[in-house]
């Protein structure tokens, strides 16, 4: 069985009886052509949302530690004379808790980091078995040709529409895959690589990073990325239709609109 909006039953393996009962996720179709698809199983949406909500958290924390000593250095150890980059104080409304604290900052960002890691591999291992992660995010050598393409479309905000609204564009699928297998291992090697204990256990991942301050640079630097990725992914999801987009991350159902008007 499929996860997505693929009518994936099919009526003859039905036992009889049921012969004419759609199966649950099969297409709906709707008023001028519009057809209402499957898109997200419950799995994808409770895993989405709930990172949404540990990221939030994870960020906060992470923003209120960093203020602890707001300089970034290269290497083994912190070069005090010269940072590699320095910030201004964060604001208290920015951080969690709402004020400079850097034991309570640590417990919050440790606990959201194992629910993170918890709720990411279920999410993982969910698109891996479920063949979610080929079938949805894979691309194909079609989508890789039709990258330069794609580019123009989303700079001219133009989304796809009818069958190809049913899958991730090329560039949906290369952004997802860069956040999923580049972007969040980043942030969790970086992030254990500071821990004293992962230290003991495997002091290879701290030589490999290149020594402490630079684990505590890169980590800064791909949790940036993520956070860079969120505001894209926001802005998408607004500008490609975010009564639509929600509705799927929340229902899991989408609406595709027909291509008719694509000739304009
Ligand atoms: C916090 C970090 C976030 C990460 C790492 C993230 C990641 C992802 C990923 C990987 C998918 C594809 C899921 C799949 O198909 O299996 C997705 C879809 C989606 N996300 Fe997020 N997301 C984040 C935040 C948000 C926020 C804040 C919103 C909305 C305000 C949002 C709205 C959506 C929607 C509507 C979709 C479905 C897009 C579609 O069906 O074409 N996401 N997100």
């Amino acid at each position: 069985m499929t996860d997505h909006g693929v009518a994936d039953t099919a009526d003859d393996e039905r036992p009889k009886g049921e012969a004419a009962r759609p199966h649950r996720h099969a297409d709906r179709p709707l008023a001028g052509g519009r057809i209402d698809t499957w898109r997200h199983p419950v799995t994808v949406r409770l895993t989405h949302w709930l990172n949404v909500f540990a990221m939030t958290i994870l960020v906060m924390s992470g923003i209120n530690i960093l203020m602890a000593h707001p300089h970034l250095y290269w290497g083994i150890r912190s070069t005090f004379a010269d940072p590699w980059m320095s910030f201004p104080m964060a604001p208290d409304w920015l951080m969690v808790p709402m004020r400079r604290d850097l034991g309570a900052a640590r417990g919050w960002h440790f606990l959201f980091a194992w629910i993170f890691v918890l709720n990411g591999l279920v999410y993982l291992a969910f698109i891996t078995i479920s063949g979610r992660l080929q079938r949805m995010m894979e691309p194909t050598r079609a989508d890789l040709a039709d990258i330069p393409h794609s580019i123009v479309e989303h700079a001219r905000l133009k989304f796809p529409k009818g069958e190809e609204a049913r899958r991730y564009n090329v560039l949906q699928k290369l952004t997802y895959l860069l956040v999923l297998l580049v972007l969040l291992p980043m942030m969790l090697a970086t992030g254990l690589a500071m821990s004293p204990m992962m230290n003991a256990a495997l002091p290879e991942l701290l030589w490999i990073l290149g020594g402490r301050q630079s684990a505590r640079t890169l980590h800064f630097l791909s949790a940036s990325g993520l956070v860079g990725f969120v505001v894209v992914h926001v802005v998408l999801v607004f500008v490609a239709g975010f009564t639509n987009n929600m509705r799927s991350m929340i229902t899991g159902w989408f609406v595709i609109e027909p291509e008719k008007d694509d000739a304009e």
